[in-house]
C-alpha cells in the first residue's frame, strides 16, 4: 500500500487574521486558506454551509415525513440511510482541518449528554460518519505538527489535549485505507490525483477545496465536476470557496443549482451547490 513519505513540495506556515495558521505551498505558490483564517473558512464554508446545511435539511425532511425521506433515496443506495450514515468527500485533504472539525462535530453530537432534544432533532447526526479525502501532495509531519488548531478549538466539550490527540490520529492514519479514528468516525485518505480519481462510493456532502481556479483550472473543469456529480446522492450539497465565473458556469451547465453565499472575511461570495 502506498504510504507517502516525502513530498516534492515544500511548505511553510503562515499566520491568519483569526489566529490560526495556514500553509503555503511553494510548488503551487498558493496558500491553503485566505488570510482571513484557516479555521474561519473551514468552520463557515465547509461545516456550516456544507455539513450542517445538509444535516439540517435532512432533519426537516424527516420531520415532515420520516418514511418518505428514506424512500426518496433509491434502492441502489439503500445502505446510505441518512439516519445511520453520512458520507463526506473532500477534494484536498491538506492541513486536515476539515476532517478534524467533522470529527469533533460528530463526537459532540453523538456523545454530549447536555444535548437538548431540539438540538438533536435539528441536526440528526447519523450513527456513522465516513470522511473520504483526496490529496496528491501530503504535508509532512514537521508542518502539520505545528498547526495547533487544538488550542483554538478547545471548549467545554473537548480539552486541547483531546483535540490534539484526534488531530494526530487523523494525520497518522494510514493512506489508502479506511481507518476508524474514534467509534463511528471513519477516515479514508486517498493519496491520488483528483484528475484520475474514480469515485467508488456515493456522498451526501462534498467539500471542494482544491487550489484556486487560476492556479489549477483543470481541477475546476466540467469533467471533474461531472465525475463528482455522478457520485453525489439526491439532495447532496457541495461547497467551495471560489465563486469565479467559469466555475459557476461549469456547474450550472451540468445542472447544479448554484447559490452564492456571503463569504467569510473580505471574501464577497462562496458557493453552496445543490443537486
Ligand atoms: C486550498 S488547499 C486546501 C486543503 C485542505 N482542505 C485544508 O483546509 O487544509 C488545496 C489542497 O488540494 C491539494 N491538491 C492540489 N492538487 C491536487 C490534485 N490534483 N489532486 C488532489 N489534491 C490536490 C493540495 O495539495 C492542497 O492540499
Amino acid at each position: 500500500m502506498m504510504q507517502p513519505t516525502d513530498s516534492q513540495d515544500s511548505f511553510r506556515l503562515m499566520p491568519c487574521q483569526d489566529g490560526s495558521l495556514t500553509i503555503h505551498s511553494a510548488l503551487h505558490d498558493q496558500c491553503f486558506h485566505s488570510s482571513a483564517g484557516a479555521l474561519l473558512e473551514s468552520q463557515y464554508i465547509y461545516l456550516e454551509l456544507g455539513l450542517k446545511a445538509y444535516l439540517t435539511a435532512e432533519a426537516s425532511t424527516m420531520k415532515t415525513d420520516d418514511d418518505a425521506s428514506v424512500k426518496t433515496i433509491d434502492s441502489s443506495i439503500k445502505t446510505l440511510d441518512p439516519k445511520q450514515k453520512i458520507s463526506v468527500l473532500e477534494i484536498g485533504f491538506g492541513s486536515g482541518i476539515n476532517a478534524l472539525l467533522c470529527a469533533l462535530e460528530f463526537l459532540q453530537q453523538r456523545t454530549s449528554s447536555e444535548k437538548t432534544a431540539s438540538d438533536a432533532e435539528a441536526l440528526q447526526m447519523p450513527e456513522q460518519f465516513y470522511f473520504e479525502s483526496i490529496e496528491l501532495y501530503p504535508i509532512p509531519e514537521e508542518i502539520w505538527s505545528q498547526l495547533d488548531y487544538a488550542s483554538l478549538l478547545a471548549n467545554e466539550h473537548f480539552s486541547r489535549e483531546e483535540i490534539q490527540a484526534i488531530f494526530e490520529k487523523i494525520h497518522r492514519a494510514p493512506w489508502n485505507e479506511r481507518y476508524e479514528i474514534s467509534p463511528g468516525f471513519f477516515l479514508h485518505k486517498r493519496h491520488e490525483d483528483i484528475l484520475t480519481f474514480e469515485p467508488a462510493a456515493q456522498y451526501q456532502v462534498v467539500f471542494f477545496d482544491a487550489f484556486s481556479p487560476d492556479c489549477q483550472p483543470m481541477l475546476w473543469s466540467k469533467e471533474v465536476f461531472s465525475k463528482i456529480k455522478s457520485a453525489m446522492l439526491p439532495g447532496a450539497i457541495m461547497t467551495t470557496y471560489s465563486s469565479k465565473g467559469f466555475v459557476k458556469q461549469n456547474l450550472r451547465e451540468l445542472g447544479f443549482d448554484v447559490l452564492r453565499k456571503p463569504g467569510p472575511g473580505q471574501k464577497r461570495h462562496v458557493l453552496q451547490i445543490r443537486l
